[in-house]
């Protein structure tokens, strides 16, 4: 692994530490800076000439702040002439508007696509993209991972007697499919209804939840109201106890205090975006080894389908 580097921008440090210690490598100096009016500089502080080089990145909040950055970093890495630039995205932001589904609206996953490719990235890593479509606005490989084996192994050791894994939307249900075969549990579903970005209105429960320990899975939470209105309408048509698990715990808002307040018993999220002194009703897994591995298999061109539900 000598000839590969890994570097990485602010928004996730402590993963980027993570799956540099799981490979026994140390993070590539660089150094991010903002000059006084808010723009901000990138100085790549070692040779990366002829190298496989990595940048850890997510798009979470500050989101502007973040994509731009890894922008600008990529900028920097492509002039210092490396052999290959992977974009290791743990969380793809802006990823929800990714088709024209009203007039005049745009598509930011497009758009974030084209940007990261003319920045400089020859190939991109990521997680749990909100639809997996996204991997076809680029031209570039995409290696795009799940969580779910991850989430899966925490939930079995639940040892549930009557599981049932619930898609909080008709978008989720593939995924919670793959969950109820692997778990191995039943499948319900939420109509939920959004007339307005961020609220939500559920409407109907379909699928036999009664008795059941029912788990809420999703791709990301954001404002937490998805979450916090299906589990109030499993508990109302009989489940026992509502657990919810996504990959990437956006938690926007006062999010974290409406689900530590909410009937939701146990939330399992991932460390694609970074938290601090989460509330108990949270536990965070880690996708460090996953993207370790992911890293791994590209720089030595082995196969990543083993990575892959
Ligand atoms: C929607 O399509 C997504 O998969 C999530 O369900 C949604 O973005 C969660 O948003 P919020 O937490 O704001 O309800």
């Amino acid at each position: 692994m000598d000839n590969c580097l890994i570097f990485s921008g602010n928004s996730n440090i402590v993963l980027a530490e993570k799956i540099a210690n799981y490979l026994n490598k140390k993070l590539g100096s660089i150094k991010i800076y903002r000059f006084k009016d808010g723009e901000i500089c990138v100085k790549i502080e070692e040779n990366i000439r002829g190298k496989d080089v990595f940048i850890i990145q997510s798009n979470c909040p500050p989101v502007n702040e973040n994509l731009m950055e890894l922008l600008i970093t990529l900028d920097a890495l492509r002039r210092a002439s490396p052999r290959r630039i992977t974009a290791v995205i743990p969380y793809y932001g802006y990823a929800r508007q990714d088709r024209k589904d009203q007039p005049r609206v745009p598509i930011t996953a497009k758009l974030v696509a084209n940007l990261l490719v003319t920045a400089g990235a020859n190939r991109i890593l990521t997680m749990a993209l909100h639809a997996p479509q996204i991997q076809g606005f680029f031209d570039i490989p995409v290696d795009h991972l799940f969580a779910a084996p991850i989430i899966i192994n925490y939930l079995r050791e639940k040892k549930f007697k009557r599981p049932v894994i619930v898609a909080p939307d008709v978008g989720s249900v593939k995924m919670a499919r793959a969950f109820a075969k692997r778990l191995p549990g039943g499948l319900a579903i939420v109509d939920k209804r959004r007339d307005l970005p961020d609220e939500v209105e559920i409407m109907h429960v379909i699928g036999d939840v009664k008795g059941c320990e029912a788990i809420i899975v999703d791709d990301l939470i954001s404002t937490g109201n998805t979450m916090i209105e299906a589990a109030d309408a499993l508990l109302k048509n009989g489940a026992i106890e509502v657990y919810g698990a996504c990959t990437h715990p956006v938690l926007a808002g006062d999010a974290i205090e409406k689900i530590k307040n909410s009937s939701i018993k146990e939330l399992i999220i991932t460390d694609t975006i970074p938290h601090q002194n989460l509330p108990s009703v949270f536990t965070v897994l880690s996708v460090a080894e996953l993207l370790g591995e992911a890293i791994k298999s590209i720089h030595l061109e082995t196969t990543v389908s083993k990575l892959f539900i």
